[in-house]
């Protein structure tokens, strides 16, 4: 173990009480200036820390960052996030980084996680409001063997085990909302936005971006988010640790990707179904350029929406922003 990872654990043992500077360099027998340039890397990394003269160091209770070691230690998968993890303090959007990190030939399981994006993307041009400290954001790598007319499976099925692990971890009332974003009472917890490069007529590689509100307060947000969006911390009134959130996400993932490459993909999309609770609903769906309003009838096992017009017309929606007609009466 290195001297700043032995002075990381004498800080987390005593997490939230001041540990003297002196007491540090005698029991890690280095000297007193050596422990403040490890505590100035610690900080740069994202632990927040306090110090004090007479006082010592303390690091904080809700010092909680989502660094590749913090997430490798106790990461229970077999390859996901295992070998490659590519943490950025800062990047204009882990989406980016990541697809041309496959561009590149980075394997399948590489996880791009950053602390904060300048230029966080969301679906149709959106931007995605990801400020530091407070969320979690990052792309997937995936190379999985199947056609790009498959790929919207991958993002049914990352909102399903998303939902499973805000359910089983937090207890969270959640709705997917067709096609890919979480909401908690009628707002929006979380996105995905996933990517695809083809070849021919096989999938190169799919990126899986997540962008969660966890302990986001929105207070440097726009009007608009502010509406719009929530967190679980506003859900809950508790704030919570992330790296428990990206390791059980990252686990359970990998199961579920492990059935969907079995072909078992019906209990997923069953489990979908349940979750977004669509089918029957009066709907209206902004798709560019045009407005559909109808009944749903199903959403089939490649997330088209199956909607019954005003005309008594079958329309197959790929994409677009769904309201729910008790939203917009
Ligand atoms: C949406 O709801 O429109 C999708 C939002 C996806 C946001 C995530 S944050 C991590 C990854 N990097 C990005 O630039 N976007 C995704």
């Amino acid at each position: 173990m290195t001297t700043k990872d032995q002075l990381l654990l004498s800080l987390k043992k005593n997490q939230g009480n001041w540990v003297s500077g002196e007491l540090i360099s005698n029991s890690l027998s280095v000297s007193r200036s050596a422990i403040w340039k490890h505590i100035g890397k610690l900080k740069k990394e994202g632990y927040v820390i306090e110090s004090a003269p007479k006082k010592g160091y303390l690091l904080s209770k809700d010092s909680d960052p989502i660094t590749a070691d913090e997430i490798r230690k106790g990461l229970c998968t077999k390859v996901f996030g295992k070998k490659n993890i590519i943490y950025l303090q800062e990047t204009d959007s882990t989406n980016t980084r990541a697809k041309e990190l496959a561009a590149l030939g980075a394997p399948e399981g590489t996880l791009v996680i950053a602390e904060k994006q300048t230029k966080g993307r969301g679906r149709r041009g959106r931007s995605w409001f990801s400020p530091p400290g407070d969320g979690i954001y990052f792309s997937l790598i995936l190379r999985p063997a199947i056609s790009p007319g498959e790929t919207p499976r991958i993002t049914l099925m990352t909102a399903v085990v998303l939902s499973e692990i805000l359910i089983s971890m937090l207890k969270l009332k959640l709705r997917i909302k067709w096609p890919n974003d979480i909401l908690v009472n009628g707002k929006k917890l979380a996105g995905i936005l996933t990517e695809i490069s083809t070849e021919m007529d096989a999938v190169n590689y799919i990126v899986v971006g997540l962008g969660l509100n966890v302990n986001t307060l929105f207070e440097k947000s726009s009007q608009e988010i502010k509406k719009s969006a929530t967190s679980i911390l506003i859900e809950t009134g508790n704030r919570i640790p992330r790296i428990k959130l990206i390791q059980e996400y990252l686990k359970l993932y990998e199961q579920y990707y492990d059935i969907f490459k079995n072909n078992d993909f019906e209990p997923i999309m069953n489990r979908w179904r349940e979750l977004a609770d669509i089918i029957g609903e009066q709907i209206k769906v902004d798709v560019i350029g045009k407005t559909h309003i109808g009944e749903v009838m199903d959403v089939d096992n490649d997330g088209i929406l199956i909607l019954k017009d005003n005309q008594g017309k079958l329309q197959r929606i790929f994409s677009g922003d769904v309201t729910l007609a008790r939203q917009f009466k």
